[in-house]
């Protein structure tokens, strides 16, 4: 194709791309939630494309700072840390790193192959691994990961470190000779790797499992500042279902305070398409600050309007009669509504599938401010 030929393609598609700008698609949502329809789903907010991109092996190694790593792939994130001697790895997850044979049965995974790149031919001493908390998905490939290092550095002391809480759902899980944490502790653990690299390790309770814990790297002369945390932001997504099955909303809302309180310029949080930067736990945190307000009046509102569903459960010649049911759901649905239209034209274009889960959102924050606050 001739240079202008190429121009005048390009320009086509770029003109065909802006037929799905958010702003435009959000109108057209927006007025069919006004006539009581369904939002037709929104296109992504630009600063979400393109996803992550990953090597010929088959996952993105990023470095943030000397030896501070992430490995990602199309859907998860996790963390290595090497030192001249030392080796940290954060997790395993399972996703798109676990390699299947002909059956589907995982076999292995491409984070042996990335801790090999990172590696080199450094002779480590000692090897920690962590578990950021209980749930497979990020600690399934492990028992792979495991067993490289032992064949690979027969020398080193490898210990798996993990929050105390872990202990009794990995007991309790169905997956024999799963690798169990060699050390427990629920009080905060500093690892001093180098004059200015150390790794602080805080147990959480509750803000997404009773096991979590904040892994930090603190900002010195020697890179930027990182966290790790897990299932609780996701970079430029809204969080998936009821904010990622929040066990403990308390804890969930002040977990983001915490997290900004750290000196980070890097926030890892294990999941889909982006690692983050402080700006994007600002939007987390920003996203949830008007959730509780919406979710609010959301409550209000229902809590105010005579719902003919009321009437109906105490009426003896109603279909609904003494279906509490019936009117708990009305109930639920109309505040949920009210939550929702005001989140999603705030911030469906902001962040990523929010046009999704906001009704989950919205559900949760309006029974926690009923019930738990
Ligand atoms: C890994 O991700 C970063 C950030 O999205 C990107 O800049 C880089 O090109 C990716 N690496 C590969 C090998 O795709
Ligand atoms: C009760 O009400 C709910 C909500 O409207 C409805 O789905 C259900 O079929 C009704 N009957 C029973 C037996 O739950």
């Amino acid at each position: 194709m001739t240079r202008s030929l190429v121009i005048i393609v390009s320009l086509l598609l770029a003109a065909l791309a802006a037929g799905f700008v958010c702003e435009d698609e959000l109108a057209k949502c927006l007025k069919r939630i006004d006539k009581g329809k369904k939002c037709q789903g929104l296109p992504l907010p630009d600063n979400l494309l393109p996803p992550v991109t990953v090597d010929a092996k088959g996952y993105n190694l990023t470095e943030y700072r000397k030896g501070v790593y992430s490995v990602g792939e199309s859907q998860y994130f996790m963390m290595i840390v090497k030192t001249s001697s030392q080796l940290i790895v954060v997790d395993g997850p399972e996703g798109n790193f676990l390699i299947r044979d002909a059956n589907g049965v995982p076999i292995g995974t491409t984070l042996t192959d990335a801790i090999k790149e990172i590696a080199g031919d450094t002779k480590f001493k000692r090897i920690k691994i962590i578990y950021s908390h209980q749930h497979y998905d990020h600690i399934g490939a492990v028992p792979f990961i495991y067993s490289y290092l032992e064949t690979a550095y027969p020398k080193a002391q490898i210990k798996i470190l993990a929050h105390s809480a872990i202990l009794k759902p990995l007991i309790n899980g169905d997956r024999p000779g799963f690798p169990l944490p060699t050390v427990l502790f629920d009080k905060k653990k500093v690892l001093k790797l180098r004059r200015n690299l150390k790794v602080i390790i805080k147990p959480q309770c509750g803000g997404h499992t009773p096991s979590d814990l904040i892994i930090h790297i603190p900002k010195t002369s020697g890179g930027v500042g990182v966290a790790y945390l897990v299932d609780v932001i996701f970079p430029r997504w809204a969080p998936p279902y009821n904010l990622a099955i929040v066990t403990d909303i308390h804890e969930y809302i002040e977990l983001h305070s915490r997290i900004l309180a750290l000196d980070i310029e890097v926030y890892i949080g294990g999941h889909f398409t982006h690692v983050g930067t402080y700006q994007d736990v600002l939007a987390a945190k920003a996203y949830l600050e008007d959730l509780l307000a919406a979710s609010a009046e959301g409550l209000a509102v229902s809590s105010s309007t005579p719902l003919p569903a009321f009437f109906d459960v105490m009426d003896p010649s109603s279909r609904w009669w003494g279906n509490l049911s019936h009117f708990v759901k009305d109930f639920t649905e109309a505040g949920v509504a009210v939550c929702s239209r005001i989140m999603i034209e705030k911030w469906g274009c902001r962040l990523g599938g929010v046009d999704i889960w906001v009704d989950a959102h919205c559900e949760s924050i309006i029974n926690f401010l009923r019930l738990d606050n």
